[in-house]
């Protein structure tokens, strides 16, 4: 998992949803690192990636619950944006990402 800290103005992300502020106090960003799963086929290494970002996931939705706080995960993200953004390789996959804020008063 990446953080980074984006230059303002940088990344404006496109998250479709209706919960959440559009830029997020926090917001999570599960890169897969697909040069570093050996030898395994395509398909499998998106199936680990996806899987392992949502044990991940869950645990931060938790801690959310646990602290009052509010999560959501999301998948549609302009992540070719969000890729250059940060520099990403092209064997870096953004799998999902999750923001974190404050729940709606
Ligand atoms: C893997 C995954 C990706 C998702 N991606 C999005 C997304 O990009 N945009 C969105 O509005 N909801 C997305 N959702 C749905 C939200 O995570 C959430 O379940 C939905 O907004 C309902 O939230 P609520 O139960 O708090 O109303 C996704 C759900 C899953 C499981």
């Amino acid at each position: 998992m990446f953080c980074v800290r984006l230059r303002p103005g940088t990344y404006a992300p496109r998250q479709g949803d209706k919960h959440l502020p559009r830029i997020p106090p926090l917001n999570l960003i599960y890169v897969a690192n697909l040069a570093r799963m050996g030898n395994m086929n395509p398909a499998d290494k998106n199936i680990y990636a996806a899987v392992d970002t949502g044990l991940i996931s869950q645990n931060v939705y938790l801690f959310c619950s646990s602290e009052g706080l509010a999560t959501v995960i999301l998948g549609m993200v302009d992540k070719a944006t969000l890729a250059k953004a940060m520099g990403l390789s092209s064997s870096q996959k953004i799998i999902f990402t999750q923001p974190v804020g404050y729940p709606k008063r």
